[in-house]
């Protein structure tokens, strides 16, 4: 493999594991995601994620990387959606989804809290972007605020055709960590019904090991199939899950065992539905009652989320970092979601994709697909 990219992208590319060898994750340096891809190269990184399900590229803040950049690689993974944030009304079936406007934008919202030291790159505006970040409504005169870690999850995992690869680029993480537990914060007490009362003492355990300060922890779907006794992954090959955004949704069916078309691979596709708090409605399994699928769910969740099959990921600025969503969950630790230091602001970049990869750009995915799949049908433009 490091031949092949040697090839590639150049003799000075560096592969590293991000855990150990036979574990999911690889860091490759040396490499300039700023350029266009060939579509060999495009299709050496989508092996790439497809092998180790997580890969960072380091350092690409010296190539002078935009979030333009990072769509026009989206792009090569899959389609890359319009992400619901960016839209005003978006969950309202009834109407036209219309883009926030200019005054409610996200990065309209980065400038004007630190005006003087923060701001949104170039490209950051683009509707596939979603700006995970905690600099909106703060300000140096502002009372500081934490949140809690999150679920264990996968993006957007919603919709009829699931997301197929996430990424970042990682512009700032917070320099300053105030608990003692080596989180960033320390996780407030969850609301009631942040998770459901009856799981067990072990699977809130897993649950709360929360990642540190800055961090995204991952967990390897894949991983955690393929160590199961060969009776057991016959019985969940077999298993269609029901998931539904809204209660009163009918929803749709999907196999909980998730095959990679371009090899084989098979995962376990985001087990955890039934856990995820009053937001979204629980998944279930075809055929099982909403009782008998939680405690299902919650079995698999708490076999994926033993530590053999974790990884925390430190974010660095300048990093790109894409994972697949059909092999992985994965969490995020407590934060300050008001902040009043700009020494404490998170700001990446994320955008996220569906449907199958292509090697060449531009796509040529079809109108009415995108129309029934992407909000409000989005296209990229690739101009840079
Ligand atoms: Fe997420």
């Amino acid at each position: 493999m490091i031949e092949q990219l040697q090839q590639l992208f150049g003799a000075e590319v560096r592969v590293s594991p991000l855990t150990t060898d036979d574990r999911m994750g690889r860091r490759v340096e040396g490499l300039d995601l700023s350029r266009k891809l060939t579509g060999t190269q495009a299709e050496m990184l989508i092996e790439l994620v497809d092998r180790f399900q997580i890969v960072t590229f380091p350092s690409q803040d010296q190539h002078d990387f935009v979030v333009t950049h990072l769509e026009r690689i989206a792009n090569h993974f899959g389609a890359p959606i319009a992400h619901p944030n960016n839209y005003s009304n978006y969950g309202n079936r009834h109407v036209t989804p219309s883009l926030q406007p200019v005054e409610r934008r996200t990065s309209t919202l980065v400038r004007e809290a630190f005006p003087d030291s923060i701001k949104c790159m170039d490209g950051a505006d683009s509707p596939a972007v979603y700006i995970v970040t905690n600099v909106p409504g703060g300000g140096r005169d502002k009372v500081e605020l934490s949140a809690g870690g999150q679920h264990w999850h996968t993006d957007i995992e919603f919709e009829p055709v699931p997301l197929s690869t996430s990424m970042f680029y990682v512009q700032q993480v917070p320099r300053t960590r105030n608990s003692s537990l080596g989180t960033w914060v320390t996780n407030p007490p969850r609301e009631p019904g942040f998770y459901h009362p009856d799981s067990s003492q072990e699977l809130a355990k897993l649950r709360e090991a929360l990642p540190l300060n800055g961090e995204t922890a991952y967990a390897d779907t894949a991983a955690a199939y393929a160590s199961l006794a060969e009776t057991e992954q016959c019985e969940l090959d077999t298993i269609m899950v029901r998931r539904r955004f809204r209660k009163s949704d009918d929803g749709w069916l999907i196999p909980l065992v998730r095959v990679n078309p371009r090899t084989g691979m098979k995962s376990l596709h985001s087990p955890v539905w039934a856990s995820r708090g009053r937001r979204i409605a629980p998944a279930e399994i075809e055929g099982m009652s909403a009782e008998a699928s939680r405690h299902f769910f919650d079995r698999l969740e708490a076999h994926c989320l033993q530590p053999q099959f974790r990884y925390d990921h430190v974010h660095t600025p300048g990093d790109v970092t894409i994972w697949s969503n059909f092999s992985t969950l994965h969490t995020a630790p407590p934060h300050k979601k008001v902040i009043n230091d700009p020494k404490d602001a998170r700001l990446m970049y994320r955008i996220s994709c569906k449907g199958p990869p292509s090697y060449e750009l531009p796509r040529h995915d079809d109108t009415d697909w995108l129309a029934a799949n992407i909000t409000a049908g989005y296209r990229s433009s690739l101009s840079t």
